[in-house]
């Protein structure tokens, strides 16, 4: 079965973690602004009909301007963001096409999103009702207790670094945003349907999918290109 599939965007985020001049999408990885490789990545992507964008609302404009200019042509709404992750994916939503299918999830932050990734998370989603994108641990893991003395190990064998894509039935995520009351503790969306006791299926992703949050990470998407 093909899904009609619409792919959120947050990118609304202060970005002040990278300490850099100019805000975050637009920020430059090799010679291209950081959000349009997020965009591109769901625009040439068969399996994606619709896109929706948070921004910050101050750039709502240049964020069009640069849309155009880089021909990305499945963008439907650009939207401004809330104060957290989750209210701006919120926001998006709320311009979703009812009809569709399963709603897609995905960093503006995240430059490098493979394609099997954002086929299997919708082919999952539509089977199991969620689906996010994570990686195995592999550093040992410390539970920290008062002035930053170890408390434990956690035992990392069943942890995961969820990432994103992150998707979803249209109807379950509707109700899972439409539950939500502590919005700002929400950094991810999976958390909303582990919330409701709704299953979330794990895709094993890959360590390419960096976020750039810090300078450093900017150099490493730099490598990576
Ligand atoms: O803060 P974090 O790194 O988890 O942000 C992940 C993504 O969520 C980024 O692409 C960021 O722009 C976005 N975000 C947002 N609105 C916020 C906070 C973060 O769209 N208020």
């Amino acid at each position: 079965m093909r899904y009609k599939v619409a792919a959120i965007v947050p990118a609304a985020g202060s970005g002040h973690r990278l300490e850099a001049q100019d805000k975050k999408p637009f920020v430059l990885l090799a010679g291209r602004p950081l959000i349009t490789y997020a965009l591109k990545a769901l625009d040439s992507s068969k399996h994606i009909d619709q896109i929706y964008v948070a921004a910050d609302p101050s750039s709502i404009a240049r964020l069009k301007g640069i849309i155009s200019k880089y021909g990305i042509k499945k963008v439907a709404g650009v939207v401004a963001g809330g104060s957290s992750r989750a209210g701006s994916v919120k926001n998006c939503f709320d311009l979703v096409d009812p009809l569709c299918d399963i709603v897609l999830i995905h960093d503006g932050a995240r430059p490098f999103p493979g394609d099997s990734d954002i086929m299997n998370s919708v082919i999952l989603a539509g089977k199991f009702g969620g689906c996010v994108t994570a990686i195995p641990m592999t550093d040992t893991v410390k539970l920290a207790g008062k002035g930053f003395f170890v408390k434990r190990t956690i035992d990392r064998s069943s942890l995961w670094r969820a990432q994103t894509p992150q998707a979803f039935r249209y109807g379950i995520l509707k109700k899972a945003l439409s539950r939500i009351k502590n919005i700002s503790s929400v950094t991810d969306d999976a958390f909303l349907l582990e919330r409701l006791g709704k299953p979330v299926k794990i895709l094993k992703g890959s360590s390419r999918n960096i976020k750039v949050t810090t300078k450093e990470d900017l150099k490493i998407a730099e490598v990576l290109i």
